[in-house]
């Protein structure tokens, strides 16, 4: 059985390499602490588990339901008035999505001809590239470093590549990369865009977990933002409803009517409890949203102050369930997130896996209780004592 060439292209991820590795050491009585995979342990609010309960036992929730309904539809209107102050059509700005991955992985199907150029951050979250790829586009990453804050210097892609560029993707907060990006960023895209004729994709998957009192800008507030450009949003990180596979993408009527084009021929809707769940969270009081930011909060500081006292200073991250961390000089990535599954007990994502620019980085996903982090923090520091690094 030979797989076509578009497949051909990808090699089995990151997090099945891991797995394996992580089933291996258990296999040796290691009690892995997993900081892979960012899959929330938090649960739903009971309203929401409740609501999905309720329409599941009723009969008539079964067929098919093609698309948002019109509740789910408000629902998100409402959420983005009241959370980010940005006023959207409900019935043209906003798309419902099986989880903002389904529309990450089909925009570029809908949007790219083959040859076109598609900007990307690198480090990135790994969907922008492999949707790319799928799609027969090129890409053209942006590296996003430390030095110049994690931002794409727009300025610096060539006249060539600007001119042959159809889509850029941009994340703030992001994945694994978690810096935020403020207004005048936002603003500057925007004029790059309507220059150079581009769409502007936004992920703000991570829109509620962001810290210490920072803004959330959502990118469609921005003046300007809904000619040029779209935004991804999601309930799995937001109200841990990750596994019901529910997101959706607003902004920029055009495009989302582009995109549901092609889902038309690719899905038939939501199960039925889970949009009547999903309208439940997204209009509720919001009191638990910033609960849940206090503990994200919390085992972030568990962890960064854990990694300081082992002698490894990883700055302060301000968003997301994510560290993203530079590892000690001398390793590479790989070796660095192997040795710690086999020698601390700890799997971390080596940075590599999200782009060329990752190398040098490891991710943790704050996945776990704060004493738990402690403890992985303890482990790793036992772990660069004994390599004396
Ligand atoms: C940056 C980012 N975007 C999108 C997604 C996809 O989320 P979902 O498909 O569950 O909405 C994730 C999931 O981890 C993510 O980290």
């Amino acid at each position: 059985m030979l797989p076509s060439e578009k497949v051909r292209k990808f090699k089995t991820g990151i997090f099945t390499e891991l797995s394996g590795r992580k089933q291996e050491a258990m296999k040796r009585g290691v009690d892995v602490i997993d900081l892979s995979v960012g899959s929330p342990d938090l649960p739903p609010p009971d309203f929401v588990m409740d609501t999905l309960v309720k329409y599941a036992q009723d009969i008539n929730s079964y067929g098919y339901t093609l698309t948002g309904t019109p509740e789910f539809q408000e629902a998100v209107r409402y959420f983005y008035q009241a959370r980010y102050g940005v006023e959207l059509d409900e019935e043209k700005e906003v798309l419902q999505l099986m989880g903002s991955q389904d529309g990450l992985a089909h925009l570029a199907m809908a949007m790219i001809n083959p040859g076109d150029y598609v900007l990307v951050p690198d480090p990135g979250y790994p969907i922008y590239e492999a949707s790319v790829k799928l799609a027969g586009g090129i890409i053209h990453p942006m590296p996003l470093t430390a030095e110049n804050e994690f931002l794409p210097q727009l300025n610096e892609i060539s006249e060539e590549i600007v001119k042959k560029a159809k889509m850029m993707i941009i994340s703030y907060p992001g994945n694994p990369v978690t810096a935020l990006a403020d207004e005048s960023f936002f603003a500057e895209v925007i004029a790059f865009a309507k220059k150079n004729d581009i769409l502007v994709v936004h992920d703000f998957a991570y829109s509620e977990l962001i810290f210490d009192d920072h803004p959330q800008i959502s990118f469609m507030s921005i003046p300007g933002a809904r000619e040029v450009g779209i935004e991804f949003n999601s309930l799995s990180k937001t109200f841990n409803m990750a596994g019901c596979r529910i997101g959706y993408v607003v902004g920029n009527s055009d495009a989302l009517n582009i995109l549901g084009t092609l889902k038309s021929h690719i899905d038939y809707g939501v199960f039925y409890p889970i949009q009547k769940a999903a309208a439940k969270a997204l209009t509720s009081n919001f009191s638990l949203l910033s609960d849940q930011a206090r503990e994200y909060e919390r085992r972030r500081d568990a962890l960064i102050a854990g990694l300081a006292k082992a002698g490894w200073h990883v700055p302060k991250t301000s968003a997301t369930m994510f560290i993203w961390a530079r590892i000690p000089a001398g390793w590479k990535s790989r070796d660095f997130a192997y040795a710690l599954i086999e020698k601390a007990g700890v799997t971390v994502v080596p940075g590599d896996a999200f782009g060329k620019q990752g190398e040098g980085y490891v991710r943790m996903a704050l996945v776990q209780p704060p004493e738990r982090l402690k403890e992985a923090a303890e482990r790793i520091g036992l772990f660069l004592e004994k390599n004396r690094l």
